[in-house]
This record gives C-alpha cells, structure tokens and sequence, in this order.
C-alpha cells in the first residue's frame, strides 16, 4: 500500500549559489558520504541538487512534520547507478509511525533544474 507520496524541484544554479555562499550548509543537508562519487571525487551541484530535492520530497510523503533531519533521510547508489533512500533517527521515527516499510525513489537533473519523486510504500 502507498502511504504517501513526495516530489520536490531545485534550480541547480541558485542551490549551487547557496552551497558556495554558505558552505557549512552542505554538512547540514548531507552525509559525507552522499556528497561523493563511488570514485571518491565529490558530486557535482546537480547531483546535490537532486539529493536536496528527494530530502523535500521524503518530508512530503511523511506530510513535512516539523523536526525532521536532513541527514536523517541518506541517498545512496547501488552498484548499477540506481539510487536508493535510508532512513535514519527522526525520518525513520516517522516512518515507522505511519507504517512504511520500503522507499522508491527516483532523480532527474536536467535544463537547469534537479528533481526527485519519492514514495513511501507501507
Ligand atoms: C512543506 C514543504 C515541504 C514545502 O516545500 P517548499 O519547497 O517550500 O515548496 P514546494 O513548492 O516544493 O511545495 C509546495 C507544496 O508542498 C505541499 N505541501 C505543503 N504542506 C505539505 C505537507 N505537510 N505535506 C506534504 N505536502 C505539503 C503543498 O501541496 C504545496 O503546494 P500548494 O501550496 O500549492 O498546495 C517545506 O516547507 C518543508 O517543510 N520542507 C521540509 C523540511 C524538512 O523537513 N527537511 C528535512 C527533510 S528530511
């Protein structure tokens, strides 16, 4: 059963202008670990874009409850590209909460624009 469902859009240009601005911000939003390729080089601010636009998307489809953490919601990639979302300390509070079990998640980057879909399955 679908128990929610989120999308969220973000001008890459205007988040990569935020992230210069306010470096620190980027330890907010993300793990270390999502902000790197499986190479080790950092991810681009597309890249980033997107994970910062599933982050919105997941507090969607959980009906943004205030107190929710950033890092608390981790997007990861399989070894085939595809990526996956993890939730950890108050997402997954939340989550559990409301029964879900599993996440579908899915990002495009393109014409300036990065966005995610994400649902949560119970
Ligand atoms: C509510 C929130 C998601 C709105 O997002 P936004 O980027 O400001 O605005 P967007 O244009 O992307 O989305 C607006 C739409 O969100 C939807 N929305 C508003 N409140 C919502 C809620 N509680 N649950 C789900 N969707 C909601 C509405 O449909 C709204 O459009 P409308 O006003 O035309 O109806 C945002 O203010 C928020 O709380 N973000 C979550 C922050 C957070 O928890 N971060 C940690 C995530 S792990």
């Amino acid at each position: 059963m679908i128990i929610g469902v989120g999308i969220d859009v973000a001008e890459i240009d205007r988040f990569a202008a935020s992230l210069r601005r306010t470096p620190q911000m980027a330890d907010r939003l993300f793990l270390e670990r999502e902000m790197l390729l499986p190479s080790g080089e950092r991810r681009g601010y597309a890249s980033l874009a997107a994970r910062f636009a599933a982050k919105e998307a997941v507090a969607k489809a959980l009906g943004a409850p205030a107190g929710l953490h950033w890092t608390d919601a981790e997007v990861y990639v399989e070894e085939s590209g595809r990526p996956r979302l993890r939730v950890h300390g108050t997402v997954a509070a939340r989550a559990e909460a409301l029964g879900v079990r599993s996440w579908h998640i899915s990002l495009s980057h393109d014409a300036g624009v990065a966005s995610a879909v994400v649902i949560a399955e119970g």
